[in-house]
């Protein structure tokens, strides 16, 4: 078979995520044999995150995913959402306030279902939430096959691999279940201008808490406990891992470092900044190379969101140390700011004594990003519904994850969707298969546009059920309010993540076609389909979700 093959398990185990000397951290990670780049050798290794694939565009990778993980989960899981329920649907559930904490009654042994975030996949590969499947044989309703087969035809770029399963999304992250996913391009035109891959350094960086005995701490405070007891509207950590580690220093020479930067954290927001205010430039998005370079003194990024940036340390004495901090409050953008002492900082950076190496010029065109021309437009809501206590649900068109499919695009167009948020949150929305570029951003009147979308509809709760049929979507014209915002310099490339501001209408153009404008190399309206979603993971999991069906 053509391409590389790999077998990669999720299993349970101890890790040293808090320094040497506190003790090991139970998690979940991803784990197979692994060449030793100094002795050549492969061996067993596993970790949370798990480790990085390097794949090449063109050669495909297939991955026999195994799950191991035999025991209960750790964390808590909610059965009152739409979850992956492994056990009979019929396990009578204790009225509240009895559930004991966890409720392992519920759940006895872990699904999961990897998906390739960003990647130009057959949906059959594609990590469907409901394609999950546990140790112990049970599958959910679109299961398939765990053998997955990724084309790597897209332009080179940073993705990242993740647990996808229905209601669990947020659990099986917080436990380890992600890593990065490198795609380059051989010959490339741009890398002759990049630091030598001894430069180049992946940093995930994901927010956690823990307990007294160091394990690993995920707050099940509902909002509404009577109605969801163990899902809290968004998880926020107090401390910062990067890369399995808490806040890591990294030893740089006096020279420019490339990094690939994803938030992967459940719910949190990061406004990054260097500590002695120096520039930074960023060089590629989620789908490949900016159009240009682009200096950035901050940078704003949202959970899934990745960043490909230049940090040049030739200037800096040795000795020198430089933290990379973070400003950004949780949720965003109304929430409680960032302190300054703990996730206010993210990692730091020590220059060591060594060869100075001015970095190199960059041409000034990475990426030529095409222009094009949608045939229809969708207007669709994000919505925030309250319960007695404060956030219930957040729904995508004001519909819940199993209504039936309502998005339907056709093989070969192009289509803009503009999405009115109607919450006071942003939100990082994602669509699965393709990438898609910003339109504009635009203020809008959102409770007049509110007001009127429930009076077409009949109903003051977007997303209550049942709800069979597509909602209407007012017009959003009438309602806009100034100039659109053209994307800013870090987002006129390719991106399958947007942030989308509260009292803005976001558009986004998307071609449903290969990143190259050539049809899929694959029959896209085979197999379950894709979804597209918010990926703060606990509004995902609770119903801001929704199927994404192409069609022939
Ligand atoms: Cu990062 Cu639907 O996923
Ligand atoms: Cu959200």
């Amino acid at each position: 078979m053509i391409g590389h093959s790999y077998n990669i398990n999720a299993s349970e185990f101890q890790q040293q995520i808090l320094p040497s000397g506190y003790g090991t951290t139970k998690v979940f990670g991803y784990g197979g044999m692994i060449q030793d780049p100094q002795t050549g050798r492969a061996a067993y290794y596993r970790s949370a995150p798990g480790s990085t694939f390097e794949a090449i565009r063109g050669i495909p990778v297939h991955v026999q995913w195994i799950n191991n993980i035999t025991g209960p989960h750790f964390l808590p899981i909610d059965p009152t959402l739409d979850w992956a329920n492994p056990n009979s649907m019929s396990v009578p559930l204790p009225p509240f306030p009895t559930f004991p904490p966890g409720f392992p009654l519920a759940q006895k042994t872990v699904p999961i279902v990897p998906h390739l975030h960003g990647g130009e996949n057959p949906s059959y590969y594609d990590g469907y939430p409901d394609a999950w499947w546990t140790a112990d044989g049970k599958t959910g309703p679109a299961f398939t096959t765990n053998r997955y087969t990724f084309p790597n035809l897209q332009h080179p770029t940073a993705l990242w691999y993740h647990d996808h399963t229905m209601g669990m999304t947020r659990l099986n992250n917080y436990a380890g279940l992600s890593g990065l996913y490198v795609l380059r391009e051989l010959n490339d035109p741009i890398a002759p201008f990049l630091p030598s891959r001894e430069n180049e350094i992946p940093l995930i960086i994901q927010d956690r808490s823990f307990h007294t005995d160091v394990s690993l701490f995920y707050d099940p405070a509902g909002a509404n406990p009577s109605i969801h007891p163990y899902v809290p509207p968004e998880f926020f950590g107090n401390t910062i891992i990067v890369n399995g580690k808490v806040w890591p220093n990294l030893n740089v020479k006096p020279q420019q470092y490339r990094f690939r930067v994803l938030n992967g954290s459940n719910s949190r927001f990061y406004y990054l900044q260097l500590s002695n205010q120096q520039k930074f430039t960023q060089i590629g998005s989620d789908g490949g190379y900016l159009p240009q370079p682009a200096q950035l003194s901050s940078l704003m990024i949202a959970p899934a969101e990745r960043a490909d940036i230049l940090i040049d340390f030739s200037s800096l004495a040795p000795g020198t140390t430089v933290i990379l901090r973070n400003d950004a409050s949780a949720p965003f953008p109304d929430g409680t700011a960032a302190d300054p002492e703990t996730v206010g900082q993210i990692m730091q950076f020590t220059v060591i004594n060594d060869t100075v190496l001015p970095p190199k010029k960059l041409p000034p065109v990475l990426n030529n990003i095409p222009q094009l021309k949608p045939v229809i437009t969708r207007t669709l809501i994000l919505f925030e519904q309250e319960g007695p206590n404060g956030p219930l649900k957040v729904t995508l068109d004001g519909q819940l994850w199993r209504n039936p499919v309502s998005e339907l695009p056709r093989a070969g167009t192009t289509e803009d969707w503009q999405i009115a948020n109607l919450t006071p949150d942003t939100h990082p929305i994602h669509l699965h298969l393709i990438q898609f570029l910003l339109v504009s951003r635009q203020k809008f009147r959102s409770e007049d546009y509110l007001k009127d979308w429930q009076t077409l509809n009949q109903t003051t709760a977007p997303g209550t059920p049942p709800y069979f049929a597509k909602p209407k979507a007012p017009q959003i014209e009438p309602y806009l309010k100034g100039q659109p915002i053209a994307p800013p310099s870090s987002e006129k490339g390719w991106k399958d993540t947007i942030q989308m501001n509260p009292g803005e209408v976001t558009t986004i153009r998307i071609r449903f076609t290969s990143q190259d404008g050539s049809p899929f190399p694959f029959d896209p309206s085979l197999g379950p389909g894709y979804v597209w979603h918010c990926h703060m993971l606990e509004h995902e999991d609770n119903e801001m979700m929704r199927p994404l069906k192409i069609l022939p």
